[in-house]
């Protein structure tokens, strides 16, 4: 608003002497830049790259590698019906996401009527009474809470399996749609994807190699169906705002830049930071654990070096960064090389016919520097099994009970994940392992937002696979995740 009004004056006074036009524009360009260096929300025009902004231990970054970030793009503007952008849901303040906090304070400000609280899939339930900041307040608990969106998905047709029960606490979903709750995932670090969404569900052309456009096919398919869907547009976005989106998405990346204890993320040799990460090489298949590499070359537990330098350095009491400094390294080495006993994972155990496999957390977040899988590879860890497995709260979500038709066999879950696409009851309950940078900028963790913190993750881990962390160990890990 200020800034706009500072360019109708510059617009105005062009009858002035060029002294003065020059002092009116060397002023509007200090407002301009106050305005971004204080984050100004909306601001009109352009973010400079690489901006710092401030996380829950130390600050993230975004590099665009078109210049600045274009805050005029269609990915800001409302398409639809609801007064909702993709901006609405994928804040570049929050990591390309929403997280509670962010929410919360959107909530206060407009009583709950930003257009993020929409009850089409904001709240618990469509039908939800918002008639009252009150009612609201209930109505989009989830929301407000774990940053979660509602996802209303149908069983696919032939499944292999029929909803026996359904346990939703908004007496929303049905046997027919379910009512799912998710996390927005972050619209920043796209050129890396080997699958789109959650479950895959828009990948409709396999990302492959010798497909470069697939990616690219794939995320404009995305951007028309989040236009007609969260932001309920009557008509679709012209092929021109989509292309544009998605060369605007797939220009970002994004990473922590400095952490409270360890200081600058890119000092001393380590080679974190957003402008590292855009230089990254990938492709579909890197340092596959399953020797799916189509180069041939082997597997490597060490897919994350980005602190190696940091595991040499000695002791100093001049720099009182170098102890966290260390601690960032070992963290990293315990990420690559600490032996895990991966049993009951559906997707890896069970297709390589394998009870145990000894990897490390690298055999699924395999991907050099960026974690994600480099091929397509949904994985079932238990992050929707019902009970809630220890580290992991669940509360609020509806379960849904499935009978596989085959066996009798009968599933409590509260996302059947890739199952509602393919149908498949080996399918239950897997999702896709998301790319692991720029992590505390988005808190909480997993698809359903079940891990509120790192340290959830790291426990959720250690009892899920019985790996015996000591204190030592799990502080490392969190601090290595923490830094990523
Ligand atoms: C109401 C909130 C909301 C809005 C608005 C929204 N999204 Fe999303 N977005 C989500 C959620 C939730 C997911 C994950 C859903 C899932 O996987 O089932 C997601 C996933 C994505 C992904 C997948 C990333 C990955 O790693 O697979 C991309 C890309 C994306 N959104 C881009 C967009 C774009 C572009 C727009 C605007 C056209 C947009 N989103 C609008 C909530 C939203
Ligand atoms: C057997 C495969 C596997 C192993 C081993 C594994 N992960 Fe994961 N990881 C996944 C999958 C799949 C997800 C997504 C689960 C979900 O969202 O429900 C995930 C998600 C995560 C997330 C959450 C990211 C986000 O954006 O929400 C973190 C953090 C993470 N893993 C860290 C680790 C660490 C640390 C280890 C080693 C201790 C590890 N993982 C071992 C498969 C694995």
């Amino acid at each position: 608003m200020r800034q706009n009004e500072g360019r109708r004056a510059v617009q105005d006074v062009h009858w002035l002497s060029g002294t003065r036009l020059a002092a009116l524009l060397a002023l509007a360009a200090t407002l301009a830049a106050t305005l971004l260096w204080t984050g100004g929300v909306a601001a009109v025009g352009n973010d400079p790259n690489l901006q710092p902004i401030l996380d829950a231990t130390g600050t993230f970054q975004t590099y665009t590698t078109n210049g600045s970030i274009d805050t005029t793009n269609p990915f800001f503007q409302v398409l639809g019906t609801n007064g909702r952008t993709c901006a609405t849901c994928h804040d570049r303040h929050d990591g390309w996401t929403i997280t509670p906090t962010g929410v919360q304070a959107r909530f206060n400000a407009t009583g709950g009527l930003d257009p993020l609280f929409r009850p089409n899939d904001g709240a618990n339930s469509p039908n939800a009474d918002v008639s009252t900041v009150r009612a609201r307040r209930a109505a989009y608990s989830m929301l407000l809470t774990k940053g979660l969106i509602r996802i209303t998905l149908s069983p696919p047709q032939g499944a292999e399996f029929a909803v026996a029960a359904v346990d939703d606490p908004y007496n929303y979903g049905a046997p027919d749609h379910l009512s799912l709750f998710r996390r927005p995932l972050p619209a920043t670090n796209l050129p890396f994807l080997s699958a789109v969404m959650w479950d895959g569900r828009e990948t409709l052309q396999q990302i492959t190699n010798a497909n470069p456009q697939a990616l690219q096919t794939d995320l404009m398919h995305q951007a028309m169906d989040a236009t007609l869907g969260h932001a309920q547009a009557a008509i679709t976005p012209s092929a021109r705002q989509l292309q544009q989106i998605v060369s605007f998405e797939t220009g970002l990346f994004t990473a922590q830049r400095s952490d409270n204890a360890a200081g600058q993320l890119h000092a001393q040799g380590a080679s974190a930071g957003a402008l590292n990460l855009s230089n990254q090489p990938f492709y579909i298949g890197i340092n596959d654990p399953l020797g799916l590499n189509p180069t041939g070359t082997p597997f490597t537990p060490d897919a994350m070096t980005l602190y190696d330098a940091w595991a040499s350095l000695k002791s100093s009491t001049a720099n009182p960064s170098t102890a966290s400094r260390q601690s960032v390294a070992r963290g990293e080495a315990i990420f690559d090389r600490k032996p895990i006993s991966i049993t009951g994972v559906g997707g890896l155990n069970d297709v390589l016919g394998q009870p145990v496999i000894v990897g490390t957390c690298t055999t699924c977040h395999d991907t050099p520097n960026v974690g994600n899988h480099s091929v397509a590879a949904p994985l079932n860890i238990g992050t929707a099994d019902y009970p809630a497995r220890p580290g992991l709260d669940e509360q609020g979500l509806p379960v849904y009970t499935l009978r596989c038709t085959a066996t009798g066999a009968l599933v409590h879950t509260t996302d059947p994940g890739r199952a509602m696409v393919t149908g498949k009851c080996a399918d239950i309950g897997k999702v896709k392992g998301p790319i692991l940078r720029a992590l505390v900028a988005r808190a909480p963790y997993f698809h359903n937002g079940s891990a509120t913190t790192l340290d959830d993750v790291v426990t959720f881990y250690d009892n899920r696979f019985n790996i015996g962390f000591t204190p030592q160990e799990k502080a490392d890990l969190v601090a290595f995740l923490r830094s990523l």
